[in-house]
């Protein structure tokens, strides 16, 4: 039998297949649980704290509700507010708040961090992304994917465009080398993902039989996948200075219409983890659009917009995936 209970989540290594397979089906049965109206509450009575170095609307939104749905309460502290990454360090934090709490959420820059507080707060510690990482994110991306095709994971074959070093690329590989699935990063060498990573991640297909490949040709990349992912060619903390190599090095890699055709599947999806910039809405992209003429980033907005898109699907299932992850390992 699978039992989650005291773990902590930091990365998808941390799981087995069999592992993530669990709490897959669990946030599919919570969902039809909260849209029937027969909602259990299995967490009264427990208090988690939420630590954001970095800001976010997703994740904390999805801890927020999963929390009160189940009767359990939240903390949220932001950037600024808190003497966290100031004043005090991670461990002397992390033993403070394991005190206090019977979880913690960091989203911050160091995968370090996260480990620390790990390993120092005697409570389970969720990652709510790193610099290197974003696990909750690929639970709920693949609980969507399973709504949107009747294949098994391990049958899917999905792609990945733009910044193949991001958190996103990483975190979606190893998620789709520990479920057997064909996974394919669509990005120029530059941004490849370097040759330990991908010696890591080979290691974990060899043992699932899953096929993690990276190409420079956007075309090929995309070619008979059911789904084609992109995320932010600039993540957070980057520098900004970068934007005008970045596009120079990903327009090609843009996910439009004619990319997506080019996956030669009518029944082919987008996926985008968000935020994105696929229009000039944001401030961040009124910016980008003046200074470097590209109204469009890593996704069009006919793309963006169309029938294809789940993106949306994907928002909503991260908060039924992460009331997953705390009824798992808290309740
Ligand atoms: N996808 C995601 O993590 O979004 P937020 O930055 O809004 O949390
Ligand atoms: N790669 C993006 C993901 C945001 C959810 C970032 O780190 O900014």
């Amino acid at each position: 039998a699978i039992n989650l209970h005291g773990r902590s989540i930091l990365a998808l290594e941390d799981f087995t297949s069999a592992e993530m397979r669990f709490l897959l089906d669990m946030a599919k049965e919570l969902k039809s649980a909260k849209r029937g109206g027969f909602e259990r509450q299995r967490l009264s009575g427990k208090n988690i704290v939420l630590i954001f170095e970095k800001d976010s609307t997703r994740t904390r939104s999805g801890f927020e509700v999963a929390a009160y749905d189940q009767g359990a309460h939240v903390t949220y502290m932001g950037p600024s507010g808190s003497h966290i990454g100031q004043s005090e360090t991670v461990k002397d934090t992390a033993r403070v708040l394991g005190r206090m709490y019977d979880a913690i959420e960091f989203r911050g820059f160091a995968q370090a961090d996260v480990e620390s507080l790990a390993r120092h707060a005697g409570v389970p510690v969720y990652n709510g992304l790193t610099d290197e990482s974003h696990p909750t994110q690929v639970l709920a991306d693949f609980m969507t994917m399973r709504e949107f095709t009747h294949k098994h994971l391990s049958d899917i074959s999905f792609a990945f465009m733009g910044d193949g070093r991001n958190n996103m690329a990483r975190s979606l590989a190893v998620g789709a080398a520990k479920m057997g699935m064909q996974f394919t990063i669509g990005a120029p060498r530059v941004l490849w993902p370097g040759a330990g990573f991908q010696e890591h991640v080979s290691k974990i297909a060899k043992t699932t039989g899953a096929s993690i490949k990276y190409d420079d040709n956007a075309v090929a990349a995309v070619a008979g996948a059911d789904f084609v992912y992109t995320d932010v060619w600039l993540s957070m903390g980057e520098d900004p200075a970068q934007w005008g190599e970045r596009i120079k090095l990903l327009l090609p890699y843009q996910v439009n219409a004619a990319l997506m055709r080019a996956a030669g599947n009518p029944f082919v999806k987008f996926m985008h983890c968000l935020p994105s910039f696929h229009n000039a809405d944001t401030k961040m992209g009124k910016d980008i659009e003046i200074r470097y003429g590209v109204p469009a980033m890593e996704v069009s907005d006919e793309v963006f917009e169309s029938a294809a898109s789940i993106v949306f699907d994907q928002a909503e299932n991260r908060m039924h995936s992460i009331k997953a992850i705390l009824i798992a390992t808290l309740g």
